[in-house]
C-alpha cells in the first residue's frame, strides 16, 4: 500500500476549513487540523472515520507561538506535506470608531501576520522537495471596501495578492499556489464577527458550504491561480466588481455590513 499523502489545515475545526478536510480525506490525504478550540479533536475523529489518519493541534493562530507551534508539529510528522491550506481567518463587524484595537489587532494577527507566518515555514519546506500545492483562503470581500467590517477586507486583499506574487515567485519550483475567494458562505464565520443583527446574520442569503470548499478544493488540484467560490450571483458579482467604482462598492457594502441598531 502506497502512503497516504499529507495535508495541513489552518482553522479546521468547523467552517470552510473541516469541508476542505473531509475532501483531502476522501482523495486519502492524512490531514494535520488545527484550532483554537477542544473541538478539533471531535473534528479530527470524524475525518478519521473516513479511512484516513487525521492529527489534530489546539493552538491560537492569533499569537506568533501558537502558529509556530502548530508548524513544529506538523514537521515533527517526519512526512512530505503535499499540500497546505492557509484557512485560519476571522472578520470583526461593527464601527471602526467603536471597536476595540486589540480585536482589530488580533484579526491582522491572524488573517495577516499568521498567514504569512504560516506560508514561511511550508515554502521553505516544499521547494526543497520540489512540488507542494498552497492554498489561501482570501474572500471576495478582497475585491472591494468593506465598511463595517473596516480591517478585514483589506486583510483579505492581503491574502489574495500575496498568494498571486508568491505563484509567481514559485513558478519554476513545482510549487502551485492558488487563492480562494468565497462569497458569503454558511459557517459561523459572521456570527462569530458579531454580525447577527446585519444582512449577514441570514445564512438563507449565503452559499452552501460544501460548495464552497469543493469549488476551492479543485481549483487548487487544476492549479488555477484564483478561484471566485460560490453561485452564479457570486461569480457575476466579482466580475462587476472589477468595473465598480472603489465608493459605490464601499457605499453597497455598508447597507449590508451596518448593525441595524445603528442603520438608517
Ligand atoms: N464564511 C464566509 O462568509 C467567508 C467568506 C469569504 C471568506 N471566508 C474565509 O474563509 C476562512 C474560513 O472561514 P469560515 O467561514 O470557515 O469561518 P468559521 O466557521 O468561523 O471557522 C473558523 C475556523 O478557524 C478556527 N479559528 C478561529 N479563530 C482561531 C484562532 N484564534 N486560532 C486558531 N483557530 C482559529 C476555528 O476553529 P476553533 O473554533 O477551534 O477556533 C474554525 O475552524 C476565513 O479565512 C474567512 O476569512 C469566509
Amino acid at each position: 500500500m502506497p502512503q497516504n499523502k499529507f495535508v495541513m489545515i489552518t482553522g479546521s475545526t468547523s467552517g470552510i476549513g473541516f469541508e476542505l478536510a473531509k475532501l483531502f480525506a476522501k482523495d486519502n490525504y492524512d490531514v494535520a487540523m488545527s484550532g483554537s478550540s477542544e473541538k478539533i479533536y471531535e473534528s479530527a475523529k470524524e475525518i478519521e472515520e473516513l479511512g484516513v489518519e487525521a492529527y489534530p493541534f489546539q493552538a491560537d493562530a492569533s499569537t506568533y507561538e501558537g502558529v509556530e507551534a502548530f508548524w513544529k508539529f506538523v514537521e515533527g510528522k517526519n512526512r512530505k506535506l503535499h499540500a497546505a491550506v492557509l484557512n485560519v481567518g476571522v472578520s470583526l463587524g461593527g464601527a471602526f470608531m467603536d471597536n476595540d484595537l486589540e480585536e482589530e489587532l488580533k484579526l491582522i494577527d491572524i488573517n495577516i501576520s499568521g498567514t504569512v507566518h504560516t506560508a514561511k515555514r511550508v515554502v521553505n519546506h516544499m521547494v526543497p522537495n520540489g512540488e507542494g500545492n498552497i492554498l489561501i483562503v482570501s474572500s471576495l470581500s478582497a475585491t472591494l471596501p468593506t465598511p463595517y467590517e473596516t480591517v478585514y477586507g483589506p486583510s483579505k486583499a492581503f491574502g489574495f495578492m500575496f498568494a498571486e506574487a508568491l505563484r509567481e515567485e514559485l513558478k519554476d519550483t513545482g510549487v502551485n499556489v492558488t487563492a480562494m475567494l468565497p462569497g458569503a458562505t454558511n459557517t459561523d464565520f459572521h456570527h462569530n464577527a458579531g454580525m447577527d443583527s446585519t444582512y449577514f446574520g441570514d445564512d438563507s442569503i449565503k452559499n452552501e458550504k460544501t460548495e464552497v470548499a469543493k469549488q476551492g478544493y479543485d481549483a487548487l488540484m487544476n492549479g488555477l491561480d484564483h478561484i471566485i467560490c460560490g453561485d452564479e450571483e457570486t461569480k457575476q458579482q466579482a466580475e462587476e466588481n472589477k468595473r465598480t467604482p472603489e465608493p459605490v462598492k464601499a457605499a453597497n457594502h455598508a447597507k449590508k455590513a451596518k448593525p441595524q441598531e445603528q442603520g438608517d
